[in-house]
Order: C-alpha cells, then structure tokens, then sequence
C-alpha cells in the first residue's frame, strides 16, 4: 500500500462540550489509527477542526444572548485544551472560522457552479417582519398538523416523529420572539446530486469489500429507495461564510446568504491540509494526500455523519473535478482523492440510557479527566467501542477493566518486574546466558504480536487489536507464573536472571504494541526502561492571524519520536529507572459515585 494516509476526523460543532460518547465515536478511533500508522513509518497527515457555523451555534448564541463567534471561540479553546489532554495527536485542530476555509470552500462552490453541478430555485421559507429576516426552520415551532401537539418545530414533531413540511404548520410563532412569520419565496443554490447519483454509486460499489457493511448498506440503501435529489446548498443567514463575489451572486439579496454548513464543513478535510501546508512552508505538500493516486484517505465519523461522508462529499469532489484545483491557479489541475475508507462508528450509551447533555445523562471528558487519567479512559472506550454495533458505558465494568485488566494484566506485569530487576540487579537489565526453548517461545510469541495486533489496526478494527495486545501480556504473565523469578532467585541466580531478562524484553515490545491505544504510560514505560529520545512527538497549542483575526490552532510536531512498529531488542547491562505504577488501582466505592453524578443539575 502506498506510504501516505490521510486521517479525516469528524468537525465538532463549537457549541456544545465534549463527551465520552463522541470520543469513542470519532476522535479516539482516529488518533489510535494515526499513531499506528506514524510507527509503521508512514506519511500520515490528521486533520479536522471546530465546525463553526451553521444554527446550531446559533442557536447556543441566541439562548445564551451572544453572539455566535464568542460561543464558536470558547467551546473551540476549550476543545484544545481537552484534545491535548487526551493526546489526540492532529496535525492541525484546525477551524472552519479562518480566511483559508472560507476562500478554498468559495473555490469549490464555483468549480461546482463551472461544471453545471449547482443550479438555482425558490422555494418557501419563514420569514420574520418583526426582524426583517429570514428564519431557519427550527426557529419556527406551531401545532403539528399530523397529531395536534402544540409544540412542533416547523420541520419535525418530537411527539409524532414525523418530518413536516414547514408551509403546513399550523398557528406558526418564531422562538426568538413569538411573533407571527409569514412564508415568502427566497431563492437559493442546489447541489444537483440526481445528476451525480450514479457515479455516486459506482463509487461505492468500488469499496463493497472492504466498508463496514452498516456503512456500506446505509448508503446504498438511501440511493436506492429515495434517490438522490436536488439539495440546497445555501441559507438565509447572517453567521457563516458568504457567497463568492462575482456573476453567481448578482442582486442584493446574495448578500444575506450563507454557505449551508454541511456544504462547507466537509470541505475543512481539503482546506485544513492545505492550511497545514502553508504553516509548514511547503504550500503544494497537501497535494500528497489528495492527488497521490495510491495515497489513502480514512475518515473517521459517527453513524449519523454518513450521507455527508459516502455521499454528498464523494458528489462534490466528483462534481467540482479538475476545476478546483484550476481555480487554486495548479498549471497541472487535477481531481481530489475520494475517501478510501468511512469506517463509521455506531453509537455509545451511558448506563442503559442514550446519552443527553440536556439532561446531563453524560460523562463529560473534562470533568472526568479531572478524576481519572487519560489513557484509563483510552483503555475502557477502545474495548468498549462501537464499531459494529451500539455499545453502552457502564460504570461498574469500568471499574473491573480497570482493576481486572489494565492494572492486573498489564499494569502490574511491567511494575513487578522491573521493580524486581531493580532490587536484585541494581537497576539493570540482568545478563540471561543462553535462553531456554521457554524464553524463546515466549520472544516468538510478543514479536508475532507486531503482525497480528498490526493487521487488526491496519484493517480498523481497534477493539481486537487492542485484546490482542492483552492476550500476549497475560502470556507473558503465564509465563512469569511457570519460571517463578521472585522463587527461583533465592536457589538459582541465573534462571532467574534469565526470566526477567526474557520479561523485560516482552515488556519492551509490548510498551510499542499497546502505546497507540496508551501512550502515555507506554511512553512513561519507555522512560523507565532507560530510553531517553521518546516514543512520540509533541504537541501545541499556536496562533496565527489572518484576515478575520486570530485564530488558535493545536499541531503535532512529530520530530522527536523514535518509536517504531517493531520488537524491542534492550540489551543486557542497560540501566534503568525507578519504577513507579502505571495506573491506578480504583476503590469500589467510585461506583456510585459516579452513577449519583449522572442527570444532576450541573
Ligand atoms: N459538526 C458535525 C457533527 O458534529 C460533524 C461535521 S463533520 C464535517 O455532527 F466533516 F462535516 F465537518
Ligand atoms: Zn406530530
């Protein structure tokens, strides 16, 4: 395969906090893939950024009487604090609020417009007097005209379920401030996905072996029971980025309209990389990502994201062709990559219920993060994550993976040995004479784990691999049980030399196995055993200014990690360092305090 992956990373809304629930969905799937894949020493590029525009900031705004742009800027700081916290190692964490965006996601509704792929109609909407503008749909509620409920937004009833057709609202009222709309016609631009249906479709036949099969069947399953139909790509707004200057927005009214955020949000994939580039002073180095024919593109999303990943990004990338990069001014205009891979995730529930920040039925990861370390949460939302079906977070299995197996199995393994190396051989990794066919099963056993916890990670499926990692450290847990060290060092020195010297080998290479799901205590790990380049790079928070003003990015500077996907070889002599536990035993009582926490007023 070839050596490029890009790492596309779903966009959080900036207005809501993150939780346990969306990381599991998107965000830690995709660092625990880019990790593996930087070790197996590949060119991964991983971006994504806050997702910036569109009603539900405004809304946030309105509630909150704001403005949009404080409440995009704060959730998005905030968002850079916690992805640094939990070592999501992007590239660039990027936003949808920056000059590059706006003007690369401009370029694209024009190539688009070029190619005859968008065209204009009118249709109804809610329109205030009161403001003067227009409203989006869930700004307007009135009674449902399917079951009489009062408090029906104007294009969904929660009471019935059903979609609405806004013109047929009954006894109409704007949430803003109870007055009366009126429907008027306004005008706006369509993405003609009828006309792209097919190769559309082509081009996920061409990805039938190998997607998700919930992915794969969604998609399908739309095309051929609804079509694909024409799609508003525009809005009656004042937040977001405008039209492009220029004859396909001729007239005065253009002037009030938006880019709708689905049009624009998927675009950020293409624009954050070329924003990396020119951070990086190699302006044409995105081009390896999305013009490469074999370079692979994976992008990580939740399961209501799909239609926007498998279907209207594929339309617009086919749609706008060549052209797009003819108006970036390339002498050699080529077409974008379509996505390789959408491994979807389905969803995670929290103690039998959905998780609702409303009603504050969520772990919220600052909070937790405030009472646990990173890579426990890592560890309990990888075996827990759903990748084919929905999963629930429990807290009482979160307290037995804990203590059961990330402390009994793994943690306590590398503690007891390299505390026993510390007391019987000064610190050092013992010299083991010649190994027994036991020590070498065991070595066998660990470097095989390289090719098979690796196809699992190469192939996505992160919660085998990651019980994979686990089955060859109970092995070489099983095997501490059979040579017996801690006895055998009191009636032969040199067996016991050579089991901890066959243990701190296995332990080497395990810290590599599982630090795309753990880094912080395999690179913890790494330093007790004595390296002192780590296994990873860094990561930072930065600004940069352009024409609509500040923005913070968070980058990942991969210059000093050492790590690759290979067997550890740590020589015999080696000093190492003190050890200290690498996690924390949990005290039962945690239970219910946590579940007390769930639903309370915050
Ligand atoms: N903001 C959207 C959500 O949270 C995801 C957008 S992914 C993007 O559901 F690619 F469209 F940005
Ligand atoms: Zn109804």
């Amino acid at each position: 395969m070839s050596d490029s992956v890009l790492v596309a990373v779903a966009w959080p809304y900036a207005n809501a906090e993150i939780h346990v629930g969306n990381l599991t969905g998107s965000y830690l799937p995709a660092d625990i893939f880019a990790r593996y894949q930087r070790l197996r020493g590949r060119k991964v590029l991983m971006v994504s950024g806050s997702d910036s525009h569109g009603t539900p900031i405004t809304v946030r705004a309105d509630a909150e009487h704001t403005t949009p742009l404080e409440v995009y800027q704060r959730y998005h700081n905030g968002f850079l604090q916690l992805f640094q916290q939990l070592g999501l190692t992007y590239d660039l964490f990027t936003s949808t609020q920056t000059a590059n965006h706006w003007n690369i996601s401009q370029k694209m509704f024009l190539a688009l417009k070029q190619n005859g792929f968008l065209y204009k109609e009118s249709q109804p909407q809610w329109f205030a007097p009161s403001q003067g503008r227009f409203l989006p749909d869930r700004y307007v509620e009135g009674t449902c005209y399917i079951c009489g409920y009062t408090n029906a937004r104007s294009d969904q009833c929660d009471n019935c379920g059903n979609l609405l057709d806004p013109a047929l609202l009954i006894n109409p009222r704007s949430k803003i401030d109870g007055s009366t709309p009126e429907l008027r016609s306004t005008e706006h631009y369509f993405l003609d996905l009828a006309r792209l249906q097919d190769v559309v479709v082509e081009f996920l036949h061409l990805r039938e072996s190998y997607w998700r099969p919930n992915v794969l069947r969604q998609s399908l399953n739309q095309i051929e029971h609804e079509g694909l139909h024409g799609r508003a790509i525009t809005r009656d707004l004042d937040w977001g980025i405008p039209l492009p200057k220029g004859d396909a927005t001729e007239g005065k009214e253009w002037e009030n309209k938006r880019l709708y955020v689905w049009f624009e949000a998927v675009i950020g994939y293409v624009s954050a990389s070329i924003e990396w580039s020119k951070i990086h002073g190699e302006e044409e180095a995105w081009r390896e990502w999305w013009q490469k024919p074999d370079s692979r593109s994976y992008y990580f999303i939740g399961k209501d994201n799909i239609p926007f990943h498998a279907i209207i990004w594929p339309a617009e990338i086919i749609g706008a062709e060549n052209t797009f990069d003819q108006l970036l001014g390339s002498q050699n205009p080529r077409r974008l990559n379509l996505p390789y891979d959408v491994p979807a995730n389905e969803f995670m529930n929290l103690e039998g219920q959905k998780i609702s920040g409303s009603r504050n039925w969520a772990v919220w990861a600052s909070d937790f993060l405030s009472r646990y370390d990173p890579d426990t949460l890592r560890y309990y939302l990888t075996v827990n994550m759903p990748e084919s079906k929905d999963t629930d977070w429990d807290w009482e299995e979160f307290y037995h993976r804990n203590n059961d197996e990330l402390v009994a199995t793994w943690g306590n393994l590398a503690n007891r040995v390299l505390a026993f190396a510390n007391k019987h051989w000064e610190g050092k990794v013992p010299e083991p004479g010649p190994l027994t066919a036991l020590d070498e099963d065991l070595l066998r056993t660990v470097n095989d784990g390289f090719k098979s916890v690796g196809d699992e990670l190469e192939a996505v499926h992160l919660r085998a691999a990651l019980a994979e990692a686990m089955r060859i450290a109970s092995e070489v847990n099983k095997y501490l049980d059979q040579t017996a060290p801690w006895q055998s060092v009191k009636t032969s020195r040199q067996d016991a030399a050579r089991a901890i010297y066959t243990a701190i080998r296995a332990i080497d290479s395990l810290k590599i196995l599982f630090s795309p799901f753990l880094p912080f205590t395999s690179e913890r790990l790494h330093a007790m055993l004595g390296y002192t380049t780590p296994l990873f790079g860094s990561q930072k928070v930065s600004e940069h200014q352009d024409e609509l003003g500040v923005h913070r990015v968070l980058e990942y500077d991969p210059a000093p990690a050492t790590g690759t996907w290979a067997p550890g070889n740590i020589e015999p002599g080696r000093a190492l360092v003190n050890p200290l536990p690498l996690f924390k035993k949990l005290d039962a009582s945690m239970i219910e305090e946590e579940r007390a926490r769930l639903g309370a007023q915050k």
